[in-house]
């Protein structure tokens, strides 16, 4: 095992009821920007929930955080949360709207251009606490420091990572979810088998609990991802959808073992170009990877396949193919289509992909480095 340190500074107040415990956690005096999405809150009652929870405190509202969130508009609310000296962000919502707060909270006090937060690696002093209340189990964005930001004019999807912002508490209330429509089901899902993947699918470093850690999550994914399509108001399905998503990316099965991040990074550029949602962009690129990574990451793929999947006969290069198959068919069995083509992205298209992964300095990508950007246009070709 390798080295490391761990802290989680998240407070998770989980199950039915659990938005009442907000009140106690903001500050004296609170001042709350309450920043939401396109506003599927005030379509499920949890809008109204959150204001009532918010009736002591003085509110400023901001709507219209994008799927994807755009630097323009969390500029915007910057400007919101300054103008009006906002002490606290509660985010209501998906890992979009919590990773925009993330974004905002650590630019309203930052004086240079808040791009260089995403994009340069800028410090930033004094930033705004955050809260989070989730509605799509996802991306971990609740109990996490990471933030990934889009930048339409210039094609650019970019993140920045700081403890500093991670949120202090997140109400995970499995019934928040039952609105989802099932595409975003679909899209939870798969982005936290991705998330597991990343920090798993590499190679071994003699860690055994992580490895258990990470199967066990992969495997509640495969059995409650389908029946969560099936049955959306099962409260136990949703439950345990939603806590997996969020130890998927909390960061600790990810310690002491390698990581891997290169079909996100990957996947990031067709969010970027093609406005794909993000976890399509996972299910297209990682089928495609686990084939041409299959030599580094073969005893890992041996042992996801078995104990995941079941896959015990065969020599290890059908075992191998047996396992990229059963996770290209997980994604499909929650109609998430694999192919570049199945999205209308044009194999011509892939030189784009590959120029803006120059661009953005992706060209030494997974656990070994060894992705340059021959060998994403290889597994892009392979995706095609
Ligand atoms: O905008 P609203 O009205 O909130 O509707 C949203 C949005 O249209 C809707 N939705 C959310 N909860 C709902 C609901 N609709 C009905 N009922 C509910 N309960 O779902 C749509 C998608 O929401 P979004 O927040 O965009 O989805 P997700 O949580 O998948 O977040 C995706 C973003 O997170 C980033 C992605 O790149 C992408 O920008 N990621 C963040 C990570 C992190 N912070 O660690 C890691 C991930 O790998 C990922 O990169
Ligand atoms: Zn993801």
């Amino acid at each position: 095992m390798l080295n490391f340190n761990f802290k989680n500074q998240t407070e998770i107040l989980f199950g039915q009821g659990q938005l009442s415990e907000v009140p106690a956690r903001l500050p004296a005096n609170a001042k709350v920007l309450f920043l939401y999405g396109g506003g599927s809150i005030k379509n499920n009652g949890i809008y109204d929930q959150v204001m009532r929870t918010l009736a002591d405190a003085d509110v400023v509202e901001f709507q219209g955080v994008e799927p994807n969130p755009e630097y323009e508009t969390l500029m915007k609310a910057v400007h919101t949360a300054r103008d009006n000296q906002v002490n606290f962000i509660l985010a209501v919502g998906g890992g979009s709207v919590i990773d925009g707060a993330k974004f905002i909270a650590a630019a309203v006090n930052f004086e240079g251009n808040p791009w260089d937060i995403l994009v340069a690696g800028a410090s930033f002093d004094n930033p705004l606490p955050v809260g989070a209340v989730l509605t799509l189990p996802a991306t971990g964005s609740e109990s996490n420091g990471n933030s990934v930001v889009t930048r339409k004019e210039t094609a650019q999807k970019r993140a920045f990572s700081s403890e500093s912002v991670q949120p202090v508490f997140a109400v995970l209330d499995p019934e928040f979810t039952f609105s989802l429509p099932p595409r975003q089901v679909s899209n939870g899902v798969v982005d936290a088998f991705v998330h597991v993947i990343e920090q798993y699918l590499t190679y071994p470093v003699n860690a055994p609990l992580q490895d258990r850690f990470a199967e066990g999550i992969l495997q509640t994914l495969v059995t409650e991802g389908p029946k969560a399509l099936a049955t959306p108001e099962d409260y136990d399905v949703r439950a345990n959808v939603m806590w997996s998503a969020t130890m998927a990316l909390n960061g600790l099965i990810g310690k002491g073992v390698p990581q891997d991040w290169a079909t996100h990074m990957i996947g990031h550029e067709l969010t970027a170009l093609y406005n794909l949602d993000h976890a399509v962009t996972l299910a297209i690129v990682l089928p495609s990877l686990m084939y041409v990574q299959r030599d580094q990451k073969k005893a890992k793929i041996l042992q996801l396949g078995e104990r995941v999947f079941g896959i015990t006969s065969g020599d290890d290069a059908t075992r191998i193919d047996l396992t990229i198959k059963a996770v290209q068919d997980f994604f499909e069995c929650m109609q998430i289509q694999t192919r570049l083509s199945d999205h209308n992205v044009e194999k011509a298209g892939i030189d784009d992909i590959v120029a803006n992964l120059e661009r953005n300095g992706m060209t030494a990508l997974g656990e070994h480095g060894d992705i340059d950007l021959a060998r994403a246009r290889e597994i892009l070709t392979l995706a095609a």
